[in-house]
């Protein structure tokens, strides 16, 4: 068989529906093309453990992002610029181990790319070879498009994200949507069509107006995956402690909360305190003699 002749199971990805489709493999580059091709549209969560990630795999999320954004979700920072590449690998090989169907995308977290092509290719490569994940997600439009260009010329499936890039919250002066006023607009197509150019084989939109991301996503070819873009976007993505109700605090205006685990845990915990206290726990059926 050779480049030209897909296997059975590559073939499979023009025809299966992503949800209940793809369930003997994992979810690959070519389904996500072929479901942008059907106008099939798509979830992605994040995930930064083995056991929160075989939830969302057994639910059929077809793709598990390892996001950077496990700085602030999962390991305490107030920001995502902390996180470090081990860091990173240590968390993104136990989602993929947690995992057998969905695609897992993991970050470059920042200062492991942006300071040249070779070192956006030598940390991508250490995803994928220690972590074992699927594809690499890099912030950044036209100022990546060379990075992701020679990682996917060496055969590393690349998701980029533009429009609010939070590793530059600090340039930023905070999270503010994207995009808005007409030459924002255009950079934010100019971007969107150099990281496609380049080969990214799917485009993170985030925090901007509606009507610019769906402008986008008519003139992209590969799916783009909405984070506060609307609903016209190829796909949607959600942090996973925001859309589950784990967030302390509040959550971004995009943000739906499908669950109140906050809540859930906190009254379990009351609980068990309450049944020690009151020797109700343990009782004789969790008792040996
Ligand atoms: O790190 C992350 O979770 C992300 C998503 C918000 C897209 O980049």
């Amino acid at each position: 068989m050779n480049a030209s002749s897909p296997s059975p199971a590559q073939n499979q990805a023009s025809t299966t529906t992503l949800y209940g489709g793809v369930t003997t493999r994992r979810v690959t580059v070519r389904d996500l093309a072929a479901a942008k091709q059907r106008g099939e549209k798509w979830s992605m969560l994040t995930a930064y453990d083995a056991l929160t990630a075989g939830v969302f795999d057994e639910a059929g999320t077809p793709v598990l992002l390892v996001g950077d954004s496990a700085g602030n979700c999962h390991l305490g920072y107030e920001t995502t610029v902390p996180v470090t590449m081990d860091q990173m690998v240590m968390l993104a090989g136990a989602v993929v181990r947690g995992t057998k169907r969905a695609m897992i995308v993991a970050d470059l977290p920042f200062g492991s790319y942006q300071e040249s092509p070779a070192q956006a290719m030598h940390n991508a490569v250490r995803l994928m070879k220690d972590a074992g994940v699927g594809a690499v997600k890099l912030e950044g439009g036209e100022r990546s498009a060379r990075s992701i260009e020679l990682l996917v010329e060496a055969g590393i499936p690349v998701m980029a994200h533009i429009g609010l890039t939070p590793q530059s919250v600090h340039a930023l002066g905070g999270y503010p949507v994207q995009g808005r006023g007409d030459e924002a607009a255009h950079q934010l197509l100019r971007d969107a069509k150099a990281v496609q150019q380049a080969g990214a084989f799917a485009v993170v939109l985030e925090a901007v107006p509606a009507e610019l991301a769906k402008q986008v996503t008519e003139q992209l070819t590969v799916p783009t995956v909405g984070i506060g873009a609307g609903v016209d976007c190829d796909a949607q993505v959600l942090v996973w402690t925001d859309f589950a109700g784990m967030t302390a605090g509040r959550v971004p205006k995009f943000v739906k909360q499908y669950a109140n685990l906050r809540a859930v845990l906190g009254d379990a915990a009351r609980a068990f305190a309450e049944d020690v206290r009151g020797d109700a726990f343990p009782a004789p059926e969790h008792t040996f003699h």
